[in-house]
């Protein structure tokens, strides 16, 4: 069988083309496992899953619980508001407490950089990284190319632009690392403020014009700005912000060919991108929710297999 090439997904940055193509096809399969009348599959009957999350999360959390759960997984979740963590316990005491109940699995958030890589050298248990601060977050970079691959046949050659703050977004991170994997272009678009130095060193080029950006594009993945990651401004006005960078109709109507939008969610409506495109066919933002799950699905199945029972 098939196997991963990883014994943790702490990041797209250690997986190679391989795997990516594993996680596809792995999902296309749970996919059409979640769309049928019982959309339950008894896989993991005899797995426990974590999901410890010590920061803010809808949609990552919500995808997650359910692809362990119609993976029949046994799930226990946790959140660090309502937790000791407010005690001071660290971290490492915090997941081998709940690991001694014969956990198998640790889906983790953190708002550190490389907590999932740091706890994979210190627990006996596989990882999942569902964001770690402003680093990474590979399932859902998994899920924007499985959806840009169902909506345009491929990843390869396509050319994705990334609107935004590209500084503060692990998505912009992973989403980076995976397209470039798998062939694709890729350049950012954004105030000069948010996008980081060493962009460059990714191969990644930056356009500054938003207009040009779209131009070139086959799709745009367009980012929240991360008021929460700032302690200085960024830029000028939030204002000023949707008139240079936020995406409208007007603007879309005007480059004379189709782009795919998309956005990781939670969208800021009227701010990086106006309710008619969010909404409109051009849109496939709840396309990638559906696929989260079944992405998710793919990956908690495949390391799963590597657990000796
Ligand atoms: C993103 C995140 O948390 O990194 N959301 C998500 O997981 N769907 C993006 C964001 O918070 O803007």
């Amino acid at each position: 069988m098939d196997k991963l090439s990883v014994e943790h997904l702490l990041g797209i940055k250690y997986l190679n083309a391989n795997d990516i193509d594993l996680i596809f096809k792995t999902a296309d399969h749970f996919k059409e496992v979640i769309n049928r009348p019982i959309k339950k599959v008894p896989s993991l009957r005899d797995i426990t899953i974590a999901n410890l999350f010590f920061e803010n999360s809808t949609r990552t959390k919500l995808s997650f619980e359910l692809a362990e759960k119609r993976l029949s997984a046994d799930v226990i979740n946790f959140s660090a508001g309502q937790s000791s963590v407010k005690k001071g316990e660290t971290l490492i005491d915090t997941v081998n407490n709940i690991l001694s109940m014969k956990v198998d699995i640790v889906v983790m958030r953190h708002g550190s950089v490389g907590a999932g890589v740091f706890l994979s050298k210190h627990v006996d248990a596989k990882i999942i990284n569902a964001g770690d601060g402003t680093h990474e977050h590979p399932t859902q970079a998994l899920l924007d190319s499985y959806s840009i691959r169902e909506k345009l046949g491929s990843v390869k050659g396509k050319k994705i632009v990334i609107v935004g703050d590209i500084l503060h977004s692990r998505v912009a991170l992973s989403n980076i690392f995976a397209l470039q994997l798998q062939g694709a272009k890729v350049k950012v678009c954004g105030p000069t403020t948010l996008i980081p130095k060493y962009i460059s060193s990714l191969g990644v080029e930056v356009e500054t014009n938003l207009k040009k950006a779209l131009e070139w594009c086959d799709v745009a993945n367009v980012l929240r700005v991360q008021n929460e990651r700032m302690d200085i401004n960024f830029f000028p006005s939030t204002r000023e912000y949707t008139q240079l960078f936020g995406i409208n109709k007007d603007i879309l109507d005007n480059l004379g060919k189709k782009i795919v939008i998309m956005h990781p969610g939670p969208i800021n409506r009227g701010v990086e991108i106006t309710s008619d495109v969010a909404d409109s066919d051009d849109s496939i933002i709840l396309n990638q929710v559906e696929n989260g799950v079944a992405v998710r699905m793919a990956v908690i199945y495949l390391l799963a297999q590597q657990i000796k029972r």
